[in-house]
């Protein structure tokens, strides 16, 4: 392919990737050297009438996978809405499905509990492309593990809880059923840093343990430093689980308050190595770790 065609079908990527992908219009890559003619005014008609509608307060976002797959959730547009962070996709969710993508012989085959899941993007990444054995969503408000649960549904799956109803759909639908008897079994479970046991924790028997953007605010991370200890001192067939934390560093204090925080209770951590291929649309220059706790 000519570089000038090879470079106008990765534009309609782009273009592809954040339509479907709900990304605001200034984000799209307009202005672009290889667009040598003006857009029809029709278009721009068109473009003003858009932002002239009213906004609803939720839509369907599509992050296309690797497979060719993809994942489709019902968000909030606002990022903070019914007073929580939970009912979008951050960047630090992309960046660890990215990530686990890349590294999915991690999560082949284990039992993997997400803490403060959302709704749902890491974990339904993870499910559709690492072959989990079983995967336990997680969270502690009724607005996001409703739309969670939802989500979950919108991408083909069935959660443990339903299968009492799973065998009547599988009578009804043969497709249902060869999805789900492959697929891991999914839990979204209300999971509270501040009020779950450890009793609760050890009984999950996880593999792997993993979070992305829960180290935001100084006032959170006290009980989630206590449930990360809890977590590491548990056994799964005799071994704890690893556990990673991605984060996007927005404030240098609350990302060293959590440093230290888990030395004190004895957790130290190395930063993992960042991923080499870019799947989803984020903001590339905000600064996203990953740790991986050592107890
Ligand atoms: C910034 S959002 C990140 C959501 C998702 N992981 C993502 O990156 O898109 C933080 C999440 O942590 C959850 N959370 C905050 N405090 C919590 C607590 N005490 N127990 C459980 N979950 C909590 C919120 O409900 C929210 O879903």
């Amino acid at each position: 392919m000519d570089p000038a065609a090879e470079e106008a079908r990765h534009l309609g990527l782009r273009f592809q990737q954040g339509f479907l992908a709900g990304r605001r219009l200034s984000a799209f890559p307009w202005a672009h050297e290889s667009i040598a003619t003006e857009p029809l005014d029709e278009l721009y008609d068109v473009l003003a009438d858009i932002l002239n509608k009213e906004e609803s307060t939720t839509c369907y976002k599509s992050y296309l996978l690797p497979t060719g797959d993809s994942v489709t959730l019902s968000e909030t547009v606002a990022i903070i809405s019914q007073g929580t962070t939970g009912l979008v996709t951050w960047d630090a969710a992309l960046y660890l499905a990215e990530w686990a993508i890349e590294n999915s012989a991690i999560f082949s085959n284990r039992t993997i509990l997400e803490l403060g899941s959302g709704i749902g993007l890491t974990g339904i990444a993870i499910c559709k492309t690492c072959n989990p054995k079983a995967y336990v969503f997680s969270d502690y408000h009724h607005c996001v593990l409703e739309q969670l649960r939802e989500n979950i549904h919108l991408n083909g799956f069935v959660l443990e809880s339903e299968t009492g109803n799973h065998t009547k759909m599988q009578s009804q639908n043969q497709r249902t059923e060869v999805m789900d008897l492959q697929g891991p079994k999914i839990t979204a479970a209300e999971l509270d840093w501040d009020s779950v046991t450890k009793e609760q924790l050890s009984q999950l028997q996880v593999d792997v343990v993993i979070a992305a953007d829960v180290v935001y605010d100084p006032q959170i991370t006290s009980s989630l430093i206590s449930v990360l200890q809890q977590l590491s001192a548990s056994k799964t067939a005799g071994k704890p689980p690893e556990i990673y934390i991605a984060f996007t560093v927005r404030n240098p204090d609350t990302y060293h308050l959590f440093q230290t925080e888990l030395g004190k209770v004895g957790i130290g951590w190395q930063v993992v190595p960042t991923h080499t291929k870019n799947l989803f649309l984020y903001d590339l220059h905000s600064n996203i770790t990953l740790l991986k706790l050592l107890a």
